[in-house]
């Protein structure tokens, strides 16, 4: 199962250069609470972003795949993603795709289900998700807070 996990505000805004645009701590206990310790996929960007705010401390998840097209690039302690599209497609278990904005698009159309925390507001920034066709999927769950609509969509078979 290929999992999309990510929060967008109300233009389908997801970052501002490396960073996220928005501090919302909910959203951040939600974000953990389902990839603490799991297998992860994310783009090189991505990566350095997290390890600017972890620092020294290591990544919480229990593997993690960094996709580059550059294949000179080899990160200690993750798996390099050279060919992502060649690695969804031929994926066997439970995979969490967290970012960025890149890996997202071309990961979408093989994501089964879409974590999305739909933040709300507007906020500045220059990285975004691609249009979804919510046609393709059905809402599973939702819990909406002041902040955050945060929801779930399994593609319909
Ligand atoms: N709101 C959220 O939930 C959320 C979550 C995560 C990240 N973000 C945000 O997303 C932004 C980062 O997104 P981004 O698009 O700049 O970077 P990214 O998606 O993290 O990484 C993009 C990288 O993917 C590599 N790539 C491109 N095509 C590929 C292919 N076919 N196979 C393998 N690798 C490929 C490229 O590597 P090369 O460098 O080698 O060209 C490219 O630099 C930041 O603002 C971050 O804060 C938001």
């Amino acid at each position: 199962m290929i999992s999309l996990i990510w929060a967008m505000d109300k233009n389908n805004l997801v970052g501002i250069d490396d960073k996220i645009p928005w501090h919302i701590k909910e959203d951040l206990l939600y974000y953990k609470a389902k990839t603490n310790g799991q297998i992860v996929l994310m783009g090189d960007q991505t990566y350095y972003s997290l390890k600017g705010y972890y620092k020294d401390k290591p990544l919480p998840y229990g593997k993690i795949y960094v996709a580059t097209i550059d294949k000179n690039l080899v990160i200690d302690g993750c798996e390099m993603v050279y060919d992502i599209i060649d690695f969804l497609k031929n994926f066997d278990g439970d995979l969490w795709v967290v970012g960025g904005a890149t890996i997202y698009k071309l990961s979408l159309p093989y994501a089964n289900r879409l974590y999305i925390s739909f933040v709300k507001g507007e906020y500045k920034g220059n990285r975004y998700f691609p249009q979804i066709n919510f046609d393709d999927y059905m809402l599973i769950w939702e819990n909406d807070t002041e902040k955050v609509r945060y929801t779930i969509f399994e593609r319909k078979k």
